[in-house]
């Protein structure tokens, strides 16, 4: 099925937006630091990611939306085959950097995520897919084929994502909180015009402009069990490892929380583990 005119305009807008902000991010403390890791020797990938996926060694992960593939290549460090694919080439490029530099084997590619199974044109055992995928994405029942596509019969999706309870809430201009400000449920594309970027909130960009569609836990679930895969384990977690709202707490690197009253009640983020059927 074809794009329409606007998810065609809504794709150039998002690219647009993260092509420009590449170069904040590679000079952010944020991704300094990953990158850091990775020249010592170190994945950078939260402790609970790395158990959870279990032993990589031999093999083969993709990742999908791999930005400037930092954790791509911690992947490779731990001794998977990988292949990183994101649609900027920007990111692209400084992924392409930095696996050179570190002298690892991975293979990166520039392409739209729903066009993975032929630019990758192999399947994989390990589908790895991280903080801030899938809100890029207009329709998730052709995501969730894409993520069946690729994977091997009995091969596993690990999904460590931004929860999208948390995204009916912004901060207010007024008052000292965060605010419900949009739905959770029947929610198309927004138009946001942001300013800075979550690795430097006070970057300054021309492309402010991005196309955000939530899609709700409800409607993961299904698009990936109608794309053949079996849901394994799915858990919410209160922290958050960007600064979502300015009211948030950092309680250690990429270890955020709602302060106060709501504490550790609200949901930021999900774990989902999931394989596919035989
Ligand atoms: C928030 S970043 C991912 C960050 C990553 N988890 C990390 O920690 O570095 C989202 C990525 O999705 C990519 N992206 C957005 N829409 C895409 C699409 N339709 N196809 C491929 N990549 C896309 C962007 O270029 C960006 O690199």
């Amino acid at each position: 099925m074809a794009w329409s005119d606007e998810q065609k305009q809504a794709f150039e807008l998002n690219r647009l937006s993260w092509d420009e902000r590449v170069e904040a991010h590679w000079e952010s403390d944020m991704y300094r630091r990953h990158a850091a890791d990775l020249r010592d020797g170190r994945p950078c990938l939260a402790e609970h990611i790395v158990r959870d996926v279990g032993d990589v060694a031999g093999k083969t992960l993709a990742h999908l939306q791999c930005h400037m593939g930092m954790e791509t290549l911690s992947w490779a460090l731990l001794g998977a085959n990988v292949a990183g694919l994101d649609f900027s080439q920007p990111a692209i490029e400084k992924a392409e950097l930095l696996r050179r530099e570190l002298k690892l084997d991975a293979h990166f590619v520039c392409e739209n995520v729903y066009n993975a199974p032929e630019a990758l044109g192999r399947t994989f055992d390990i589908v790895f897919i991280s903080v801030g995928a899938v809100c890029w994405l207009p329709d998730i029942d052709r995501w969730a084929q894409v993520v069946g596509s690729l994977l091997e019969p009995g091969g596993r999706l690990y999904m460590n994502e931004a929860h999208p309870f948390a995204d009916v809430f912004d901060d207010h201009p007024d008052e000292p909180g965060i605010v419900v400000t949009y739905p959770y449920l029947d929610r198309g594309g927004l138009v946001f015009d942001s300013p800075g970027t979550y690795a430097d909130l006070d970057a300054q960009f021309q492309h402010t402009k991005t196309v955000d569609h939530m899609h709700t836990i409800g409607s993961i679930l299904n698009a990936l069990i109608c794309a053949g895969l079996v849901i394994d384990h799915f858990e919410e977690s209160a922290r958050c490892v960007w600064p979502r709202f300015k009211v948030m707490q950092q309680n250690g690197p990429d270890d955020w929380s709602l302060p106060g009253p709501v504490l550790n009640k609200l949901p930021n983020m999900y774990t989902l583990m999931a394989h596919k059927g035989g």
